[in-house]
């Protein structure tokens, strides 16, 4: 069966990884979970169902977090991943979000973060300058850890 990765940006960091982690499963179907046809999105057509959202001042992106919780119970029945997005190394706050998603997942990383300097408005860039001491581009993606997921997922959707 087809696998779909929903995804929630805000800056593009978790699109591109949507996108990296359908190109290591060697094809994916891609769904925007901010535009009109995350509410369309029929998933009898998936056997493993992605999610991936990034984090800002410690909570996953809201439409991804909305959008799961709706769909628990037919989630229930399919191979479920979850994916964050975030520079910081501290706790997954999909854990939080999601906890029922989480303990029945196939796998959930946390898999660093860019920041896209250019992309911020102004009181972002004050709150990444005075958190990170340093302003302009930055990525703490983890290759290892990408690899590990898309691997674990290829695996459970065999
Ligand atoms: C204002 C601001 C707050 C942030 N807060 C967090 C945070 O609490 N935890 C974290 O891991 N990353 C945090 N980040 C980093 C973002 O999650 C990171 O830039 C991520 O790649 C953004 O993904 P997106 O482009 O898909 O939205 C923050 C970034 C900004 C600009």
């Amino acid at each position: 069966m087809k696998t779909l990765i929903a995804y929630a940006t805000k800056r593009g960091a978790t699109r591109d990884m949507a996108a990296r982690i359908a190109g290591g499963l060697g094809g994916a179907d891609i769904v925007d979970l901010d535009g009109p046809e995350a509410g369309r999105v029929d998933l009898s057509a998936y056997g493993t169902v992605v999610i991936g959202a990034s984090t800002y001042a410690g909570s996953l992106r809201k439409s991804a977090v909305t959008w799961a919780k709706a769909r628990e119970a037919e989630l229930a029945s399919k191979k479920v991943a979850l994916f964050e997005i975030g520079s910081a190394k501290d706790a997954l706050a999909v854990e939080t979000a999601l906890p029922g998603l989480c303990a029945v997942a196939v796998a959930v990383a946390k898999l660093g973060g860019e920041i896209r300097w250019k992309r911020l408005s102004l009181p972002e860039r004050w709150i990444i300058k005075a958190i990170m001491k340093t302003e302009g581009d930055s990525s703490t993606i983890d290759d290892d850890a990408v690899e590990a997921f898309v691997e674990a997922v290829r695996k459970a959707s065999l």
